[in-house]
């Protein structure tokens, strides 16, 4: 079924997210025919433009961002005619008026009434300021069809978060903020909550009864590019850590709820959240490692360190990789440690959940080395290969008894990133339709910040001497293989070579 007549402004329309994430993925909905009957999109910035020069832009974007290629002629005539542009500053509050006599028009040509959905695709400080200005122009605030969309970071630290959400809860409901974690919306990840509780040989085993340690990994081969500035006053526990890692945390060690509803799964998530273990100060070097590149070579070509990069501070203490092990003091999980890992200029691009079982209780067979059992590994790949396998031990073929691990692959029948949707073309169908599952609510993402505000704070007030202290092409610092080794583990990388 499709959804009520829609409106979509952009705030930022020339940007990079539009070019790159919105426009493909709505133009993507529109060849899917998953878009309403009636659907606009006014796309707004300071700069001056006409409605044609703003397609062009646009239409640039999908020929070099969507994952289906170019766009085809008469494909992107039908799309683009929904486009319009409107130069404003969308600090003043007269621009308002505009979008007010645009939304005006459409409607009374549509004779319908229609959703009226604001996409903030600008920078965080510009979030209430956009708000506040839509509140106090005649624009319409219906609390079930008007939505707002933000993009984390959803503040720098629990304080301003807390903040932001007390500001945009002035002017509207909890029910129209749709805070995007994009990590929600990956196909695989998405898959995660099907694979655990449509199956029911699952939930026996997801306990600590029978899973030892899981590892939560997300490596990036790109450095830091032009998000120098944004990235210097970030840094990855921020970045990274604190909104999709802990999300795919959530998602992994969540109880079941009750159904499919937007609040009972957040529910589930933030007392995941509630229950993580406390950091103290005291024990910080002994749970967290931080790294930070420095130059290299990635595939023949010479890379700047992370201080030379632009925009960012030569002395800089910013840490772009980091590593830390977490406990969820609940009865599910008591004792379990999950290992999170992400940095930037390593070796590999490449997302994945390993979820390691406990060896067997008694060897049988004989005690060569290579009949020893190893562990049951189950492997969730989020990317770039989409693949869900267990990895189990099985009899080698041929006239003697010797063991050997193999794989049992869910490999989404070959189905690569290119064919499967992109999380923004889920996310924003949920935003037209009004789902909020995959978005975080204000309660999740404070919780996620007291999470980590301990380390940030350690990390802010204590100098790495040792920075830069991996180099690019490399798997991160080592001493976070020491975090993991000194509990028995390593760092499991998938097998393929890149
Ligand atoms: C973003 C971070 O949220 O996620 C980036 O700000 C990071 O620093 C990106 O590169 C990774 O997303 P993906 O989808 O490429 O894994």
């Amino acid at each position: 079924k499709k959804s009520n007549p829609a409106i979509l402004i952009i705030f930022g329309g020339t940007g990079d997210l539009s070019k790159r994430k919105i426009i493909p993925a709505l133009y993507n909905l529109f060849l899917e025919d998953r878009l309403p009957d009636k659907f606009a999109i006014i796309g707004t910035s300071r700069g001056k433009l006409t409605d044609e020069k703003y397609r062009t832009v646009l239409l640039n974007g999908i020929n070099e961002f969507s994952r289906r290629g170019k766009a085809q002629k008469e494909d992107w005539a039908k799309f683009s005619a929904n486009i319009t542009y409107e130069s404003a500053d969308i600090k003043d509050p007269v621009s308002y008026k505009k979008f007010a006599s645009n939304i005006e028009a459409l409607k009374s040509e549509w004779k319908v009434d229609a959703s009226l959905l604001y996409y903030c695709a600008v920078s965080p400080d510009l979030f209430c300021t956009i708000a506040e200005n839509i509140s106090q122009s005649k624009i319409e605030n219906n609390k079930d069809t008007t939505r707002i969309i933000i993009e984390k970071p959803f503040g720098r630290d629990l304080e301003s978060a807390k903040s932001l959400n007390k500001k945009l809860l002035t002017i509207f409901d909890e029910k129209q903020i749709y805070r995007i974690d994009h990590y929600l919306g990956k196909e695989v990840v998405q898959n995660i909550m099907a694979f655990r509780f449509a199956n029911a040989i699952m939930e026996p085993l997801w306990n600590r009864n029978h899973i030892e340690h899981v590892q939560i990994s997300v490596t990036e081969q790109i450095g830091v590019e032009d998000r120098g500035n944004y990235f210097d006053n970030a840094g990855i526990l921020r970045d990274m850590i604190q909104n999709h890692l802990l999300q795919l945390l959530c998602i992994i060690a969540m109880e079941p709820p009750i159904n499919f509803n937007a609040d009972l799964v957040r529910d589930r998530k933030v007392e995941v959240l509630k229950a993580m273990r406390k950091i103290v100060p005291g024990m910080i070097d002994t749970i967290a490692v931080r790294g930070q590149y420095g130059p290299g070579w990635v595939e023949g070509k010479e890379v700047p360190g992370y201080r030379e990069e632009k925009d960012v501070n030569p002395a800089s203490n910013t840490e772009t990789y980091a590593a830390m092990k977490f406990y969820v003091d609940n009865w599910r999980w008591q004792g379990v440690p999950f290992y999170l890992r992400t940095g930037k200029r390593l070796f590999k691009s490449a997302s994945h959940i390993t979820i390691q079982f406990k060896e067997v209780p008694h060897n049988m067979f004989n005690n060569q080395e290579r009949n020893i059992p190893k562990q049951n590994r189950l492997i969730i790949s989020i990317q770039p290969d989409m693949a869900i396998s267990f990895q189990l031990e099985s009899k080698t073929p041929g006239l003697e008894m010797t063991l050997n691990t193999v794989d049992m692959i869910f490999d989404y029948a070959g189905k690569t990133r290119v064919d499967a949707p992109e999380a923004y073309e889920t996310l924003l169908l949920d935003v037209i339709s009004g789902d909020q599952t995959l978005f975080m609510r204000a309660d999740q993402v404070e919780i996620a910040w007291e999470v980590i505000m301990p380390v940030l704070d350690y990390w802010e007030n204590t100098k790495m001497a040792n920075f830069p202290n991996y180099p690019a092409d490399s798997w991160g610092p080592e001493n976070a293989e020491a975090l993991i080794a000194k509990d028995g583990y390593h760092w499991f990388n998938l097998p393929d070579t890149k």
